[in-house]
């Protein structure tokens, strides 16, 4: 595939690139929009740093090729200021210090935004289990984000959005 316009939505603004197709969309929103806080991490869709939500789904930008998101809207974590639950899970991971070095935090904040957004009553083994199976932290900072999580689980009951 060639280059052609992709059209985006990203963080409510909308935006026509020239790129190839099958570009990731991590490359684009890094290297073509500047948007620098999804991070380059395995880049196979293991480790989870570079989630983004796509209709509010948390997405691995590493392996989706911009083609798919098109007519789609992308959040990533420049948006926190803009996104009611976003803001929110930002607002306790510094609260309770639950990053080290920081690499696995915006990937993980994305995830929580999205799973907190999509249902009015989370369940915490389901998101738990979500982590364990698209997150890696190598600082072992888990004991702090599990707090994290109790926390916004909590505020959830009073309606995060
Ligand atoms: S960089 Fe995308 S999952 Fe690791
Ligand atoms: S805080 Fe360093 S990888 Fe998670």
């Amino acid at each position: 595939m060639g280059a052609q316009g992709q059209h985006l939505t990203v963080n409510g603004t909308e935006i026509t690139l020239s790129v190839d197709g099958d570009t990731p969309l991590l490359s684009v929103l890094r290297d073509r929009m500047d948007l620098k806080g999804s991070r380059i991490g395995c880049t196979e869709g293991y480790c989870g740093a570079c989630t983004v939500l796509v209709e509010g789904k948390p997405v691995q930008s590493c392996n989706t090729p911009v083609w798919s998101v098109a007519g789609k809207a992308v959040t990533t974590i420049e948006a926190a200021d803009r996104h009611p639950v976003l803001g929110e899970v930002q607002k306790v991971f510094v609260a309770l210090q639950a990053a080290q070095c920081g690499y696995c935090t915006n990937g993980i904040m994305m995830t929580l935004a999205g799973l907190l957004s999509q249902s009015p009553r989370p369940d915490r083994a389901h998101i738990l289990a979500h982590l364990d199976e698209r997150h890696l932290c190598r600082c072992g900072v888990h004991a702090r984000v599990l707090k994290a999580i109790d926390q916004l689980l909590a505020h959830s009951e009073g309606g995060l959005a």
